[in-house]
This record gives C-alpha cells, structure tokens and sequence, in this order.
C-alpha cells in the first residue's frame, strides 16, 4: 500500500517520477506527490487524486531537477487531501520524506515533537518522522535517517532528501519492499520492480534494518547500526513491455487474455509425459520433505487464498494429506499449533502481504518447512522461505488479481502432483493422464476465451441485477467465492459466494427474481448436487446464469443462459470456470464505466496488517 519512488540522475527526473509513480499507482491512488531538489530548494508539488490530476497539476506549475521522491497514497492515518499526501516536509521546509508503512509510535512521537515547538500541518502517522530528521540533522541525512529509525516502531519503507545535500537520497526499510536500481550514471529507489523496468534491470533488494544512499553515481547501503552491506545486484528477465496494455482498453482486459500462456510457462520443463513425473526442481524443494510431512497448512489473503482451497482440494485428492488452508490474518490471531510434521505453504501473488508474512513468522519454528507460492521471487516472503514455487505470472498491473490466480492454481497443481508422486499416492500410470490433460489446459482455456463477446451480451443484459449469488461445490466451491469477490472489487454489485450444500442453511431465503444465482455445473462428483441446486433456485422465482460443459443439454434447460466450457478432467475445471466469472465482472464494470484496473478502496499490494 502507497508506492513511493527516488531518482538521482544528472539531468531533469521529474517525468521518470511521474512515470514510476503511473507504475505503483496499482498499490495506493487517493493522492499522489513529488518533491525536487532544484537550485538549492525544495519544491513540492501535492494533489488529491490520481498521477493523471498530479500530472495536469504539473503541467500548470511544472517543476524540474536531476534528484526527486514521489509517492502514491492508499490512506490509513488521515482522509486522502492534498496537505495529507506526501512527500511531508519539516517545519524549515528544507527536508522532505515519503514513507509506506505504518508508524505504531507515531501518537506519542507526536505529542513529544509538538511539546518540543514542532508544528504539525497533516493528519499523518508519517508526518512525525520528517520532525524527527529536522532534530537529528546535523549536515549528514545518512545519520539523521539512522538516529530517526531508531526511534520509531511499526513498519516503514522511506526515502527522504535534505536541500543541504542536492545530489542524494537516503532510503531505509523496515517491513514494505524497497527496491534499487543501479543505472548508468543514474540510481533509483522504489517500493517495486515495475517502477524500475522503463531504467534498468539492474537491481538489488534492501533488506530489512538498512538504509541505502543513492547519488548518481552509484548507491551506498549499510545497517542501521552502520555496518557496510555488499549488495549482490540481480538481473531482471521481465521486460518493460510486459507491463503495458497492448491495445486492451485495461490492463484486466489484457491479464485475462494471458491467461493460457501463464499456464503453458508454469508447465514448461516441470512435466514430463514419457516418464511421468513431474519436476519441481526449481523450487528447492527436497522431496524428503514431502516425505516427511504428514499435514500441510496453507496461508494466504484474499484471491490467493481461493487459489489456497483449489490447493487444498488438489492435495487432499492426489496427496491423501491432510489440509487447511488458513486466512493469515486469523492464523496469527489465533493460538495455532501444529507439529513438526507439518508443511506449511505461503500463498502470495506479491510475497510482501503484511499479514501472509506475519503469519508464516509466526508458525515457521513449528513447522517441517515453509515454502513460498509467489510471482516474486525477489519478495520478502521467497527469501524467508526455504523453498518457492514461482507461480511464473509476469507482470499483473490490473488491481483485481486474474492471471495470477490462475498461476497459483498451475502452481499448486504442480505441487500436488509433485507432493503425490513422493508420496506414491499415485504411480507414474496415474499421473500421465493427469499431465497430459493439464497440457491441453491452455488450449481449452483459449477456447472459453474466445467466446467472450457471449459473456460481454449476458454481462450488459445483467447490469441492473443488484444481487448475485455464486454457487458452487467441492472444486469450484473456492471458483464461487472468487467470482462473487471479482464483481464486488470491480464492478461494486453486492454478491456472495456459497457452497452449493449450504444454500439451503440461509441464501435460499434471499432468492427471488432481483437475485441472480451463477451456478458452476462442470459434470464432476457433485454435477447432480449443482442442478438440484439450480431448480431450487428457480421453483422460488431466482434467475439462472450457468457455467456448463458445452454438450450439456440439462444444464442449457434449466438455465437462462450457459457459459460453456469444453470437457476437462474434474480436477482441473477450476481452471476454465473461473474464465467466465472474471470475463463477466471485467464487461460488467466496464459497461458501467467504472476504473476497472483501479477499483476504489483496493490496493493490489497490502503492505499494512
Ligand atoms: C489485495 C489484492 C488482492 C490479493 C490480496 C493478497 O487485497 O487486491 O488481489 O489477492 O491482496 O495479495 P497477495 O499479494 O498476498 O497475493
């Protein structure tokens, strides 16, 4: 949550600002600002609103220099406004910071600072550790950064510069990511990769408890307590033309159509039909601890914990183990045990949600081993893990999560089958068909996805429906609660997603002709379960949307309309289901001209617990 930004170059920054703050604003846009440091003085530039209102902004009172911070804001400690956006300055006007965390102790700092003279101009948390820097500077903004973290408690990512020293930025991290890059004659600071890419794919990550010194020639980084710190700098393979639309109206648009080839690049060199077995070399996993694991727990938040159940079905299917998979915001509430036996799994598209980490800290002592399910591999939770299965995604921009679901799930599916084959649940005999469906996965996904002109009719012929109901059951029980949770993020439409069994303990009560009831019919084990549950719905007025096998003829007479999809094995229906639902919200929220890619009050990365 909040993106902030750094560049120290020798010529004028502020486009690249602007630019990187266009690439982060999927993590915060209520209010957005950049600071500069031009002849001698700092000038600030602060609106509420998104990068396009800071650019127009701009554009009547520009500003220009070769080193600057900006920053996009998701608020937590006051409303967004333009006097609460950042960067935030001192009371001498001659500091300014950017900051993505959240301050615990900013209260009594607060009340201290403002004992002491200090006058306060925000509604901010983060607003007290610009105050502190004005105390501790003393013509170093490297030791005024270190005296100020210590001071303060609760997580923090920020970048600060003083006008006494033009040509740096001081960056220090504790908690939210923060990202170098090592340009030529040019260094940059951000809270993500993507920001980076348009610069260099030179980078290394800060760790936590260090701060990093960035001039144009180069970037210095040492710990809080001020001991150097060599950092390996990597080389990223993701493309800068990775993370543009390529003619989609929205970045959703685009991640749903990438959809088969996320798949086709997870299966890539891990499966192998003539043996089959299935390879997971990759992930650093030692198929002893498969062996040894006699439980596995998954954690994980929002999307990716629907991606976790679809996980927990695989695994209890192929693995014969047993599963839970876990809200990680619970997990850490609760007085979770486990024995040593146990393999926990951490589920997270951008590996740095505050609560997924907290809780994976919190169980990793009890646990065999924790691997990481990510599609970064340079975050927070791959690097405290001991294993990490990328979910190979690429780049996904569009704040409601898509493609990298359907990574999660190839991934997981993967694990499964790995998991099985130590186990010797399953023998080579048995995996082969498994394989060789999973490969024609892609194919028929394209397949469903070529028939989105369909899904866009029924989608505009729907947009008065104000309640949905998404039901599915074993399987696709996790697919209901991600298509009810995709048309909530992005088209705001009030709907829930239930196991079919349960309709009958409550949402049946709800049905009648303003409710839509998306049932997911795929013939597996519960296909005769899903239909009773259809005519229930209709014998009290409901209205029908079905997702169907394309021959289905009973699933066509009971519903008013059916998104078919080809035949698939049962356990990897998910993998199609789901394309119809995220289709549907995608046309129903634009059709609705809403901000598809930036729904109000989400963030993609949620940094704060
Ligand atoms: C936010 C995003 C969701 C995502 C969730 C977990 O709520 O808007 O799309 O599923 O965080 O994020 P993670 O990066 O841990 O998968």
């Amino acid at each position: 949550m909040c993106g902030i930004i750094g560049c120290a170059a020798s010529r004028d920054i502020v486009p690249d600002l602007l630019e990187g703050l266009r690439r982060l604003e999927y993590r915060g846009y209520d209010s957005a600002g950049i600071a500069v440091l031009n002849g001698g003085r700092i000038e600030r530039r602060r609106v509420k609103g998104k990068i396009r209102d800071l650019e127009d902004h701009l554009r009547s009172s520009s500003v220009a220099g070769p080193c600057g911070i900006g920053h996009t804001r998701w608020a937590t400690h006051g409303r967004p406004s333009e006097d609460n956006a950042h960067p935030h300055t001192d009371c001498t006007g001659t500091l300014a910071l950017v900051h993505n965390g959240i301050i615990e102790n900013y209260w009594a700092l607060k009340e201290r600072l403002r004992a002491e003279g200090h006058v306060f101009r925000t509604e901010t948390d983060t607003e007290v550790i610009v105050h502190l820097l004005e105390n501790h500077y003393n013509g170093s903004l490297e030791e005024a950064v270190r005296r100020t973290v210590a001071e303060l408690e609760g997580s923090f990512a920020v970048a600060c510069v003083s006008h006494r020293e033009p040509d740096r930025i001081v960056a220090a991290r504790n908690g939210p990511p923060v990202v170098i890059g090592h340009g030529s004659g040019e260094s940059f600071v951000s809270s993500d990769i993507t920001a980076l890419l348009q610069h260099t794919r030179r980078v290394s990550y800060l760790a936590d408890r260090e701060i990093a010194v960035l001039t144009s020639s180069g970037v210095r980084c040492t710990t809080f307590a001020g001991e150097p710190v060599e950092k390996p700098v990597e080389v990223l393979t993701w493309e800068a033309e990775m993370i543009e639309k390529k003619g989609f109206a929205h970045f959703m648009a685009k991640e749903i159509f990438e959809q088969p080839d996320v798949v086709r690049d997870s299966l890539k060199s891990r499966l192998s039909l003539e043996s089959g077995r299935v390879f997971l070399g990759d992930a650093g996993i030692d198929p002893k601890i498969f062996r040894d694991s006699k439980r596995v727990v998954l954690v994980a938040c929002g999307t990716s914990y629907h991606a976790g159940l679809v996980g927990k079905y695989l695994l209890e299917t192929l693995g014969r183990v047993p599963v839970d998979v876990e809200y990680a915001s619970e997990l850490r509430a609760r007085d979770f045990t486990m024995d040593r036996g146990t393999l926990v799994l951490g589920i997270s598209q951008s590996g740095e949600t505050a609560d997924t980490l907290a809780a994976l800290r919190a169980v990793r002592d009890q646990a065999r081993a924790v691997v990481a399910v990510t599609n970064s591999v340079n975050s927070t939770m791959a690097r405290e893990a001991d294993g990490v299965l990328n979910t190979h995604s690429g780049p996904e921009i569009g704040v409601a999560a898509t493609k990298t679901f359907v990574g999660q799930m190839a991934a997981l599916s993967l694990f499964a089958l790995a998991f099985a084959q130590a186990k010797k649940t399953i023998g080579p005999e048995a995996v082969r068909p498994l394989i060789e469906e999973l490969q024609r996965v892609p194919h028929k996904m394209e397949t469903v996805l070529a028939r989105a002109a369909d899904i866009e009719r029924v989608a505009r012929n729907f947009l008065s429906c104000e309640h949905y109901l998404f039901l599915g059951r074993w399987i696709n029980f996790p697919i209901a609660l991600e298509g009810a949770l995709k048309l909530k993020e992005i088209s705001y439409t009030h709907a829930e997603g239930y196991a079919g069994g349960e309709m009958k303990h409550g949402p049946i009560a709800l049905i009648d002709e303003g409710m839509t009831t998306l049932a997911l019919v795929p013939r597996d084990r519960v296909y005769e379960k899903m239909l009773g549950n259809i005519s229930e719905v209709q014998a009290r007025g409901g209205r029908v949307l079905a997702v169907a096998f394309e021959n289905d003829a009973k699933a066509r007479n009971v519903a008013e309309e059916v998104f078919p999809i080809p035949e698939v094995h049962q356990l990897f229906s998910p993998f199609l289901t789901v394309l119809p639902l995220q289709l549907f919200a995608y046309y129903a929220a634009a059709a609705k001209g809403l901000d598809v890619d930036q729904p109000r009050n989400l963030a993609k990365s949620v940094t704060v617990e």
